[in-house]
């Protein structure tokens, strides 16, 4: 009987090619970690009222303190302490990073 696995060894090997361009996981990624943040501060934090400043266009050390504030809790909130609790320095750097950067504009996602 004839092998049938040659044409499936040859899949193989392509499959092992490495994942070149792959993403960096190795350090946090600010605009991943403020999707989570979208559901109550807006797409990118483009959410503007009367009770909460937008997070885009926030600077960075304003809201470095703040994220801090929340989670020792030194600054009172009803909510926020326990979503900054969740995170790192490094993942608040780099979501500080990502949310000065955006335009402090109302946008339509
Ligand atoms: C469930 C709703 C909710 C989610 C989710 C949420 N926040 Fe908030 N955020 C609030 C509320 C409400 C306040 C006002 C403080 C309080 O009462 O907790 C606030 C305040 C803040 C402030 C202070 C703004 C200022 O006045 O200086 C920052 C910074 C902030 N949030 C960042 C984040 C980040 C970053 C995330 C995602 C990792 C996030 N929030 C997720 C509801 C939310």
């Amino acid at each position: 009987m004839k092998s049938r696995l040659v044409p499936v060894a040859g899949v193989l090997l392509l499959g092992a090619v490495p994942l070149a361009q792959a993403a960096d996981l190795s350090k946090p990624n600010g605009e991943m970690l403020s999707h989570t943040c979208a559901a109550c501060h807006g797409t990118y934090g483009h959410f503007d009222d009367d009770y909460m400043p937008p997070l885009a266009g926030m600077s960075e050390e304003r809201f470095v303190d703040s994220m801090i504030a929340f989670r020792n809790g030194s600054r009172p909130a009803s909510i926020m302490d326990r979503v900054a609790k969740a995170f790192t320095d490094e993942e608040i750097e780099a979501m500080a990073e990502f949310f000065a950067a955006q335009q402090d504009e109302e946008v339509t996602p």
